[in-house]
């Protein structure tokens, strides 16, 4: 199992935002390699081989994405890199837009040769304002370097990039918020279908993909899908992942670890265990809306399918981490506020499910809970289950159901005492 810097590799290069670094550190050469010697169908079948699934949150193979994509569209088609990165818990996309834009741009070329499109949009989440400049002066070098524009590289492809600031709106993040703020519109979800690839950003067929699923082409281009994929873990393939580690561990950061590391290892081998030598008491595996885990549950594969199995989620791969201190009831109160606060407000369940919840949850912390409060928790939750137009509802859910499930003793003897600290 290879444990190699291949994300990551320049963020330790002074000035790897820059071309000239970038280009010293093989940059483009993707590009080249792809523009001038692949077919774009022999590109996507490169990214299949790669077993890269998207890593935004949904894990939607990227490849087969692609594929969606009408050939023989009459309207524009368009790509949309979601650099949103509202999730709580997640900050990995962030050093990749600081510290190395030029890979989500030559990553989001590529994509956009292999699917025939020539507009394409980063739409940044707008507090990430140093992101925000340097992708744009980043843009600025490519055209400059002929890498966008008319005629790139003398192949006669043409591609624009536009760099979009968002406002701050989690909902933004969800794919079909994201594209009606785009458009100018308040940011809200749309009904799917049609899906995005259909009927995308300005009705015209779109993809749409993370910031980390973009930096990932450029390497799988230059070694194979193959090669990509071997570099996860036994058995689960699927490439390298940018895990962020917050919370009580010692070394808090960005680890670069092949797809399926155990939550363990991440835990005690790379982030340097609990912090102060204290007990783990719960993890969250993937950004907050991924149900939490007991500490009797981390040895578990950190990829898609391991973690589905103990029905939690891999996310952004975004990892919190509580020591036995930890307050869980403050720490869902702390959660459904977010919720509650971030719930577009379009569909009822969520809208009304959301609040109750917050309303609940901070009444009981102030000390004036019933235990019966915590079912009904667990029965708006049920009730906004699968009915809210995208999947926001079913991320508030993810913590409710299971802080109250998992943590339930904690819960009552909190309710109990009345505690008011
Ligand atoms: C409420 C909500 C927020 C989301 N926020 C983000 C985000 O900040 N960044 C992101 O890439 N995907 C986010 N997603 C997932 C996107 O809808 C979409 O699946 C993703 O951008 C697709 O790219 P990928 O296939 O490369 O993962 C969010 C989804 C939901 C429901």
């Amino acid at each position: 199992m290879a444990n190699e810097a291949v994300l990551t590799k320049n963020f330790g290069t002074k000035n790897s935002h820059t071309l000239g670094v970038y280009e010293q550190g093989g940059g483009y050469k993707a590009l080249k390699k792809a523009l001038t010697g692949m077919k774009p169908e022999a590109v996507m079948a490169e990214v299949d081989k790669s077993g890269l699934r998207g890593r935004g949150g949904a894990g939607f193979p990227t490849g087969k994405k692609w594929s969606f994509i009408p050939k023989d569209s009459p309207k524009p088609k368009y790509l949309t890199v979601n650099a949103d990165e509202g999730e709580p818990g997640t900050y990995k996309d962030r050093p990749l837009m600081e510290l190395d834009p030029h890979a989500v741009i030559e990553g989001s070329i590529i994509t956009c040769y292999a699917v025939g499109i020539h507009s394409a949009f980063i739409y940044v989440r707008g507090e990430y304002v140093k992101s925000v400049q340097r992708l744009n002066d980043a843009i600025n070098e490519a055209y400059a370097g002929g890498y966008l524009g008319k005629n790139i590289l003398n192949t006669g492809f043409d591609l624009d990039i536009v760099v979009h600031r968002g406002a701050g709106a989690y909902i933004c993040g969800e794919e079909t918020g994201l594209l009606e703020s785009l458009e100018g519109k308040k940011g809200q979800p749309r009904m799917k279908p049609p899906f995005p690839a259909i009927v995308g950003a300005f009705q015209g067929p779109t993809v749409i993909n993370n910031v980390e699923t973009m930096a990932a082409i450029p390497p799988i281009v230059n070694n194979g899908g193959e090669w990509f994929n071997n570099l996860g873990a036994p058995g689960v393939g699927g490439g390298l992942k940018l895990y962020p580690i917050s919370g009580h561990v010692k070394k808090p950061g960005v680890y670069e670890l092949p797809m399926g590391t155990t939550l363990r290892d991440i835990i005690y081998k790379h982030a340097g265990g609990i912090r102060d030598d204290k007990k783990l008491k719960a993890v969250i595996p993937g950004g907050s809306s991924a149900p939490v885990l007991r500490a009797d549950e981390i040895d578990v594969k950190m990829d898609y399918n391991s973690l589905a199995a103990i029905k939690t989620m891999l996310g952004s791969g975004a990892i919190i981490v509580m020591d036995e201190d930890t307050n869980m009831v403050k720490t869902l109160k702390v959660l459904l506020k977010f919720y509650a606060h971030e719930s577009c407000g379009k569909c009822t369940p969520c809208r009304e499910g959301t609040g109750w919840m917050d309303r609940i949850m901070t009444r009981i912390v102030k000390g004036n809970g019933h235990i019966s409060d915590l079912d009904t928790i667990l029965s708006i939750s049920n009730t906004i289950d699968g009915k809210t137009l995208c999947p926001m509802g079913q991320a508030a859910i993810g913590p409710s159901i299971s802080f109250i499930t998992k943590f339930r003793n904690e819960f009552e003897d909190y309710i109990r005492k009345g505690r008011t600290n």
